[in-house]
């Protein structure tokens, strides 16, 4: 782990910042309740994962968990797993699911956090055919061509995903960067997925970076892509696990010194 102007960063490929300053409210979040949220890091996802079945739905890069949140109010009968690597962003979300006050016990109940790379948790923490549902939205584009080697979605990414979703499994992507968006769809079209009819929830163009994008002028591209219904189960690969986050995502909830010294209340939000 590098300090980096007071902030604490993980070398990534794949993506950049870890953590941002955190209002004090936020980081009491996260001590007071992240422990009952969060999958630990080598842990299979499944029924006991969250003390009941029901179908699995997972969105990755959930920056400020406006979408999950939503998700999981309006479909309680379903298991909602949020990936993402940005700390402050797992703050927000348990704020909001605490209804913004920390003394609440966060609801709805039928979300959990992996806070880890989406790649490695889809490798490491579920089995094949069991994901009901994928969605990727606004997944940082790495603009600059040099860069591009860092972007999530990637054949072997979509290839993976492709195995761990369930045969008729959904997959939801929203970019509004046409280059990332051309790429998408030639990785779409040259995987085994096949066009999607589900019906896109309203909220996936709620988020942040949505609003942003609408706002800016740049219509969203939506890829709606599923696991054919007819996909014979294929041979269940076993998830590995490649060593555990625990101690870096403990570091980073730790308030720094040099951030206690110098709060200031404001938190720049990726
Ligand atoms: C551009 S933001 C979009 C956030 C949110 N989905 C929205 O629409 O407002 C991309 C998010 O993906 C997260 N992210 C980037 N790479 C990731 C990875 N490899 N695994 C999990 N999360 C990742 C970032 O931390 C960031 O919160």
């Amino acid at each position: 782990m590098q300090e980096l102007n007071g902030q604490s960063r993980i070398k990534s490929k794949t993506f950049g910042r870890k953590a941002s300053r955190m209002r004090p409210a936020e980081r009491e979040a996260l001590q007071l309740h992240l422990e009952s949220l969060r999958v630990p890091d080598d842990e299979l996802i499944n029924e006991r994962t969250f003390g009941r079945s029901g179908p699995l739905f997972v969105e990755i890069g959930f920056g400020n968990g406006e979408f999950l949140y939503d998700m999981a109010l309006r479909h309680p009968e379903a298991n909602f797993v949020g990936i993402e690597v940005f700390i402050t962003g797992v703050a927000k979300l348990i704020r909001r699911m605490c209804q913004y006050n920390n003394e609440n016990t966060p609801s709805p109940q039928n979300i959990r956090i992996l806070i880890k790379d989406g790649e490695g948790a889809l490798r490491e923490n579920f089995m094949d055919n069991t994901i009901s549902g994928v969605f990727i939205l606004f997944p940082d584009p790495w603009p600059k061509k040099r860069h591009h080697k860092r972007r999530l979605i990637k054949p072997g990414f979509i290839q993976l995903l492709y195995q761990r979703l369930r045969p008729g499994g959904t997959l939801l992507i929203v970019t509004d960067h046409d280059g990332y968006a051309e790429e998408i769809g030639r990785i779409l079209e040259a995987s085994p997925l096949v066009k999607g009819d589900q019906q896109i929830p309203p909220s996936a163009l709620n988020t942040k970076y949505a609003q942003r994008a609408i706002s800016e002028g740049r219509t969203p591209f939506i890829f709606n892509y599923q696991k054919p219904s007819s996909a014979a189960n294929q041979p269940v690969i076993e998830p590995s696990h490649k060593g555990s986050t625990d101690q870096t995502i403990q570091e980073s909830i730790d308030e720094p010194k040099e951030t206690a010294e110098r709060r200031d209340g404001i938190t720049r939000v990726y």
